[in-house]
């Protein structure tokens, strides 16, 4: 099955990624997480060690115990650049949440910790689903940011619901919204839920009978 990277920043809507893993590894999925450094301050580290099976990794200089290899695969010969390997091995990165700084990183090239390193070396698909409070959101340096990525290729997902993580309401596409295209546009429908924001292996789940 696939090589997944997960990228996990900082908002309230963390602790959904602890899910979003699970869902992933049962569908047999090789997941590593890569998470900012504000993201621990909302989730720890060992409930993803624990359900993917692999070390999560936050900074680009600490040593990864797997070598840039996802769970399940041959541990390397060698020590390779984590950042690099991980990057290099990955059929798909997804970010989830994708907390609007992070996003903010992420269209402007910043290469600040294994997340967004890695997100920048990667060349396989990748995907963010932003997470934030309807009016963050609705920021046109947000709408700005999302609209760059979506031209860099970066796919957004997100779904249809009424309620964040943080009480507030949201509209959304139903099936939510993602083109490789460069000239896609934003949406114009406010999103700040994401849940789950897997509509690109919505498939694979539900042949491994998630619900
Ligand atoms: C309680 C709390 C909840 C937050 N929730 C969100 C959120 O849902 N989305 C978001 O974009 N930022 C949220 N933030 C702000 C981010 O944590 C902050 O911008 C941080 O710098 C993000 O860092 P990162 O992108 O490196 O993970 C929240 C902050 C706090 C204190």
């Amino acid at each position: 099955m696939a090589r997944i990277l997960l990228g996990v920043s900082g908002g309230i809507a963390a602790y959904r990624a602890i899910e979003l893993a699970r869902l992933l590894t049962r569908a047999s999925h090789g997941v590593r997480v890569l998470m900012t450094p504000t993201a621990e301050r909302f989730v720890g580290r060992p409930s993803f060690d624990g359900i993917v099976g692999g070390p999560v990794l936050i900074d680009e200089f600490e040593r990864d115990p797997l070598g840039g290899r996802f769970p399940g695969e041959e541990p390397a010969d060698h020590d390779p650049i984590s950042h690099l390997e991980l990057a290099a091995r990955a059929d798909a990165y997804l970010v989830a949440p994708a907390s609007a700084n992070t996003i903010a990183k992420l269209a402007a090239g910043i290469c600040d910790s294994m997340l967004t390193t890695s997100f920048v070396a990667c060349r396989a698909p990748r995907a963010v689903a932003p997470a934030m409070n309807d009016r963050m959101l609705r920021d046109p340096a947000i709408e700005a940011n999302l609209a760059t990525l979506a031209a860099f290729s970066s796919r957004r997902v997100a779904r249809a619901s009424r309620s964040t993580p943080c009480g507030s309401s949201a509209t959304a596409p139903a099936g939510g919204w993602g083109s490789r295209s460069r000239s896609a546009p934003p949406p114009a429908a406010p999103m700040s839920c994401w849940w789950p924001p897997t509509s690109i292996f919505r498939a694979q789940e539900r042949s491994a009978g998630s619900t």
